[in-house]
């Protein structure tokens, strides 16, 4: 079967030098944001946002009391249940099975360079023992470890990179103004927008200074928007703003996954599930345009339906999880996979099984992601394309897709197949450039042809 992808490679590296990391980031449109002021990132984050960039794939961990309910993490919703009952969970939350240098080993062997993990997720349950709540944190477990005190100090031992997901919306606290979703746990109560920012602003600087992250990864600001007339509303002024500030003068990256168009101060854009720029489904980024000036994280789960560990398994392939890297890395994204942890504080076996088979894919075909950028040559779903300098790295994705040709201004000096080394069949022909591969046995996914172009 033939797949052809006509692009002029000139044009096609001209537009990616156009994402170089290198440019100063001019300010998006604010105009969703009504957070004004240009931002002008600093040395530290522009190395910050290059170090993100390079490590390409990271793991995404869901975990909190929800996992001992084991029906995901919107289950105090979904469940309809009450809050103080579902909290009380937090008397049994004892995950014997944790550990912090297990977790982290795995998410290395699977090739993954970061981890980011829900310091507290919309419950509101904090993994750390917080000194600026009410009490809702792992110190009143009768585990009482500090998770995120172990894992940090895992991944510190490790070389692998921490950042923390926080939840905006709040499920369990008085001051935090209900929103259309919250509204659902917590009525029509009014809160205290002052009190809440507070009390997160307290929050997130002792996230900072006891552990490092290297990024802020907000959720849940959706809880206070409208769509009216095509066009999403925000109904909270959060200051967002301010509190980029805030971080940013701790030297930490921030992100925020509002659906949303980027603000200026955000350091890098959020496609929930969706491939960044469409793909077969859009579900969540109908109304966020890609922008080209930030690096581009798509986040999507390992088990099936569910971010936090659910009862009802069923995980992805290897297979699936490196179409997904290399589909988001050639549309020059990085691509976070999500596990979520059981109540015992173990991945479950099917992930770990998943992963593993993963990391062996990297540890041969790694070259191909790592510290590439995206690649217009291909970019369909069968066949995509990453680039580091004049070097194009082919994925065939697809079985039944064995060959591809583009448009070429030059001639290629080698194609040879990355795993193994042997020469792949290609040839150049009036402009045309006609790579074609022939799958070996065990050949079950991915397939990567390094071209080099002069
Ligand atoms: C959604 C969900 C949340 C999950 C997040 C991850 O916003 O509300 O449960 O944490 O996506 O991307």
């Amino acid at each position: 079967m033939w797949y052809t992808a006509r692009m002029n490679m000139k044009i096609a590296f001209y537009a990616l030098a156009a994402c170089s990391l290198a440019l100063p980031c001019a300010a998006a449109s604010s105009s969703q944001g009504g957070d004004a002021g240009k931002y002008v990132p600093e040395e530290w984050n522009v190395k910050a946002r290059e170090r993100f960039v390079n490590d390409r794939f990271g793991v995404f961990i869901h975990w909190g009391l929800y996992a001992n309910y084991a029906q995901g993490e919107w289950y105090l919703l979904h469940g309809r249940l009450d809050e103080k009952a579902y909290s009380r969970m937090m008397y049994g939350f004892c995950p014997s099975k944790f550990d912090a240098r297990e977790w982290v080993r795995t998410v290395k062997a699977a090739g993954a360079k970061y981890i980011t993990i829900t310091s507290r997720h919309h419950d509101g349950f904090s993994l750390w023992p917080t000194k600026a709540d009410d009490g809702y944190n792992i110190a009143n477990t009768p585990f009482r470890r500090d998770i995120l005190g172990e894992l940090a100090q895992a991944c510190r031992e490790e070389g692998v990179t921490l950042n923390f997901y926080y939840s905006l919306m709040d499920w369990h606290r008085k001051d935090y103004p209900a929103g259309f979703q919250s509204r659902k746990v917590l009525g029509s109560q009014k809160g205290d927008y002052r009190s809440y920012k507070k009390f997160m602003l307290a929050q997130i600087a002792e996230l900072i200074e006891n552990y490092h992250p290297a990024n802020i990864w907000f959720d849940g600001e959706w809880d206070h928007t409208r769509h009216e007339n095509g066009k999403w509303l925000r109904t909270l002024d959060w200051e967002m703003d301010s509190i980029y500030d805030f971080i940013h003068a701790r030297h930490t990256l921030v992100g925020n996954n509002n659906h949303q168009t980027i603000r200026p101060k955000e350091d890098f854009q959020i496609y929930e599930c969706d491939l960044p720029g469409g793909g077969e489904k859009v579900v969540f980024s109908k109304h966020q345009p890609v922008v080209n000036d930030r690096p581009i994280e798509q986040c999507d789960v390992i088990q099936h339906g569910a971010w936090g560990y659910r009862i009802v398994e069923g995980f992805r392939t290897p297979q699936d999880i490196v179409a997904l890297v290399a589909r988001a890395a050639s549309r020059d994204s990085n691509l976070m996979m999500n596990v979520g942890p059981d109540g015992s504080g173990q991945f479950p076996a099917g992930a770990v099984k998943a992963m593993l088979e993963t990391g062996k894919w990297f540890a041969r075909n790694g070259e191909s992601i790592y510290g590439t950028r995206g690649c217009k040559v291909a970019r369909g779903l069968d066949v995509v394309s990453t680039r580091r300098g004049g070097t194009i790295y082919l994925h065939f994705l697809n079985p039944k897709v064995d060959e591809i040709s583009f448009n070429i201004e030059g001639r290629i000096v080698e194609a040879v197949y990355l795993d193994g080394g042997k020469p792949a069949d290609a040839s150049v022909q009036d402009g045309v450039a006609k790579v074609r591969i022939s799958r070996r046995q065990g050949d079950r996914f991915d397939v990567v042809v390094k071209v080099t172009v002069e």
